[in-house]
């Protein structure tokens, strides 16, 4: 979002001399080191979770549909690829910092093998698992339709860049006069693809929060009225932000009761239309 800090006003003249009086809602929208939540004297709940995020704009082999998003989910972290065009997608994969620092400056035809590998390399399983998901395989009738992600065929010119990983939650997003939306307000992983999600849903919470608020005769700032931001958007943001972090958590330990719960749940999802909607309702926002 382009927007930092924007400034509402309203303007009431009185006995025919111009009075201006101003009354301002800050809207802090400056992401994860926000100065206006400085200003506000909020201090955030912060985790970092000691890992980098890896983004590129990369080439693929196959000119034919690219409408879907991949994610894999390596020992290293998630690697994923969204599509922008027929032949370019986005990517974001995450590593520790160093691993990244070293995938960021390595040579593009070595970046790409890698990339590949991380995509298509066979990995150890959990034989707990492996045999678990075998048993319950035979029990869900669902036919496994394979499918594989594109081949990636070159990294575009300059466009890696790594941004450390963590998240962070404002245990208000108000106070007299300002709000915070977005990632001054909640920071996620980025391994649901939420982030921007739940800042649009700020925007359009505290707009419509504010316009109710001027319609019924009260003041822009009105404390009530942030309040009532605040409410609904933490009811919204903390159930969302707390699954994200227990996705993270879950996929960061190779512990097999852990590894057999996090397999047995994707299957129990894909097995359950209703709630892989619900999931997929989501991600789309
Ligand atoms: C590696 C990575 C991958 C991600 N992938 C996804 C994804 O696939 N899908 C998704 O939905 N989300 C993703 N996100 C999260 C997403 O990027 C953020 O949630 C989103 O950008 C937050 O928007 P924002 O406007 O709140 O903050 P920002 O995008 O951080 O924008 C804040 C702006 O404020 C400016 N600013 C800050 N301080 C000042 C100042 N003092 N004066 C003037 N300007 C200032 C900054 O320059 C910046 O332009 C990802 C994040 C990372 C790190
Ligand atoms: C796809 O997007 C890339 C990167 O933005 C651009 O360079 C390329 O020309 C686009 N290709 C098509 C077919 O639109």
């Amino acid at each position: 979002m382009n927007l930092v800090v924007c400034w509402i006003m309203m303007v009431i003249a009185l006995n025919g001399n111009m009075i201006l009086h101003l009354r301002l809602v800050k809207v802090g929208a400056d992401g994860i080191n926000s100065l206006v939540r400085k200003r506000m004297n909020i201090e955030p709940f912060t985790i970092n979770y000691n890992q980098m995020g890896l983004v590129a704009t990369v080439e693929l082999s196959d000119s034919g549909d690219n409408s879907v998003a991949w994610q894999r989910f390596l020992p290293t972290g998630p690697v994923a690829l969204l599509p922008l065009n027929d032949t370019t997608s986005s990517l974001v994969w995450t590593h520790t910092p160093a691993q990244a620092k070293e995938l960021q400056s390595m040579p593009p035809q070595e970046f790409v093998d890698a990339l590949n590998d991380a995509f298509y390399k066979d990995y150890p399983k959990d034989t707990m698992t492996t045999n678990l998901m075998d048993t319950l395989s035979t029990f869900c009738s669902a036919k496994t339709i394979r499918q594989y992600p594109p081949a990636i065929v070159a990294v575009k010119d300059k466009s890696r860049a790594c941004f450390p990983l963590g998240f962070g939650h404002a245990p208000s997003y108000v106070a007299q006069g300002a709000a915070l939306v977005g990632d001054a307000a909640h920071r996620v992983h980025p391994l649901a693809g939420q982030g921007v999600n739940l800042g649009f849903g700020d925007v359009k919470c505290l707009t419509q929060v504010l316009a109710d608020a001027v319609y019924s005769g009260y003041p822009i700032g009105d404390k009530n009225a942030l309040l009532k931001y605040e409410r609904e958007r933490l009811m919204k943001n903390v159930p969302i932000m707390f699954g994200i972090h227990g996705l993270q958590q879950l996929y960061s330990t190779t512990f097999s009761p852990v590894v057999m719960l996090r397999s047995l749940g994707l299957q129990i999802t894909q097995n359950l239309p209703p709630l892989k909607k619900i999931f997929m309702q989501q991600a789309m926002g």
